[in-house]
């Protein structure tokens, strides 16, 4: 049922009011007027969305009540009903703007339909309109979408480090969109013309990743078959993308060091090196600070690399782009010309409060698997299925422990993220940690040394040798 207004304008009042007894089947909201005067006099008191008027009528005319309505009220959808056999005026309705015709006798079906037709197109030009005032509050920049404006100093970021030749360092968890980042820095500079190129790093070898980086002689290593250009040089005069730097091996990490300082490369078995002019974006989903404490970033390429950061939130942070990026991608699902498919609220209730470990990714998958999964255009929220890998948090057969087991097994768990954070947080710093947390310097690293975090360098403090009391209960429950 449809909450629009309509209009019956007929000099005959049986005719006006079983039209009007009609289309009740459509909406309650209908008024009948038995001249084109007296429509008007309605319409300005409460503006209507959809007239239907005879054209013969004595006084003012059917037509003339059409231009009239337009000129004033331009939505408005004027139907009109022509004498039968009287194609000039059906013709001339059609050429004044009218939205259609129905020729006299009509049968209630024609009339419910044409007028069914006028609401829809009424229902989806408002829609269209509600869309489109939803989409003002939303950002986006090269693809990149977000209804949070936190967001808006990453792309004010892009915009700025875009011109320039620097290296920039994209720091975000996966699958929150770096690459995207990436590409969008790499359109916005003067290099757009040039390739972008993406390397890999993770599970590499040295070898081929050097002959696949900075290309190679044929035969300067067993299996190259051939001569390789090397990715730096594909990118020639581009961006090249150094995804998951962290797992770089030394080496190559310390050529990629070399290729940044000297502009030039020197390719696996060539004796000369190669100029190069490539602008280099690295990404990594862990903490680049602590990968140099761990030693698995070398700290003179950090630095190179880290001459600009980015840092991008993760999902979970960004609440309100769930919805935004979940029907985004949904869209995206469903080929032009097919009805489109939509959420419920409680299918969007469960993705919204589900963490999203694996961030945008992940909801992009989740999306289209609902939208295989789901028999009607609706998803509801048992087409949504989150795969919980998240083994750390829920350990399955979890129940089948004997209580103080499972309880202590959550304990540990739970002291291994909060203490991984914290010292992430606090830059492996024992004793700021400790400050953080509310716990002495000694029981912190009673509890780093029984989770095996401790490093060489987080040698006892003082105030474990003072026997200082413990603050924070570190022990877990036993039985
Ligand atoms: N804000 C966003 N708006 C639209 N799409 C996004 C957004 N963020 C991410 N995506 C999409 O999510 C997917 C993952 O993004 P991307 O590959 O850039 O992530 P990543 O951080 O490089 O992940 P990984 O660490 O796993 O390499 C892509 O399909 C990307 O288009
Ligand atoms: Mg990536």
């Amino acid at each position: 049922m449809s909450h629009h207004r309509l209009l019956v304008v007929d000099d005959n009042r049986d005719l006006a009011q079983g039209v009007a007894l009609i289309l009740r089947k459509l909406s309650d909201h209908i008024a009948v007027a038995y001249s084109a005067e007296e429509a008007l006099e309605l319409i300005e008191q409460r503006p209507v969305d959809v007239v239907l008027s005879d054209i013969k009528m004595p006084g003012r005319e059917g037509t003339s009540l059409l231009d009239c309505v337009h000129e004033r009220w331009p939505d408005t959808r004027v139907i009109l009903f022509t004498g039968y056999g009287s194609i000039e005026s059906s013709v001339d309705a059609m050429k004044r703007g009218a939205f259609d015709y129905l020729t006299k006798p009509f049968d209630n079906d024609e009339l419910l339909v044409v007028t069914r037709r006028a609401l829809k197109e009424i229902e989806d030009e408002e829609e269209i309109a509600r869309l489109r005032a939803e989409l003002r509050g939303t950002y986006g920049f090269h693809g990149i979408y977000s209804r949070d404006r936190r967001m808006l100093p990453l792309f004010d970021a892009i915009r700025r480090v875009a011109p320039t030749n620097t290296t920039v360092l994209i720091c975000g968890e996966s699958g929150t969109g770096k690459e995207l980042i990436a590409r969008a820095i790499h359109a916005e500079s003067q290099r757009s013309g040039a390739p972008f190129v993406a390397f890999n790093a993770a599970a590499v070898p040295e070898t081929l990743a050097e002959a696949e980086l900075f290309g190679c002689k044929k035969g300067a290593y067993t299996g190259a078959d051939r001569d390789r250009k090397g990715l730096f040089l594909e990118a020639h005069g581009g961006t090249l993308l150094m995804d998951e730097v962290s797992s770089m091996p030394a080496g190559l990490q310390g050529k990629l060091l070399r290729a940044l300082q000297e502009r030039e490369v020197l390719p696996l078995g060539s004796g000369s090196s190669v100029r190069i002019d490539v602008r280099v974006i690295a990404a990594t989903n862990v903490d680049p600070r602590r990968l140099v404490r761990e030693e698995k970033l070398r700290r003179d390429l950090y630095y190179r690399l880290s001459v600009m950061r980015i840092n991008v939130p993760p999902l979970r942070e960004l609440v309100e782009n769930i919805p935004l990026l979940a029907n985004l991608f949904l869209e995206r699902l469903v080929p032009e010309g097919q009805p489109s498919k939509s959420l419920s609220p409680r299918a969007l209730r469960l993705l919204i409060s589900h963490d999203w470990p694996g961030n945008v990714r992940e909801l992009q998958n989740v999306i289209e698997r609902a939208a295989l999964i789901a028999r009607t255009n609706e998803i509801g929220p048992g087409d949504i299925v989150i795969e919980d890998d998240d083994l750390d948090w829920r350990p399955e057969g979890e129940e089948s422990l004997a209580y103080e087991e499972a309880k202590r097994q959550a304990i540990e768990r739970f002291q291994r993220r909060y203490v991984e954070q914290l010292m992430e947080q606090a830059d492996g710093n024992v004793s700021a940690a400790a400050r953080k947390a509310g716990m002495t310097r000694a029981a912190l690293h009673r509890i780093l040394k029984r989770l095996g975090l401790t490093s060489e360098d987080a040698a006892l403090g003082d105030d474990e040798n003072l026997g200082l009391p413990s603050l924070a209960s570190d022990r877990p429950a036993q039985s």
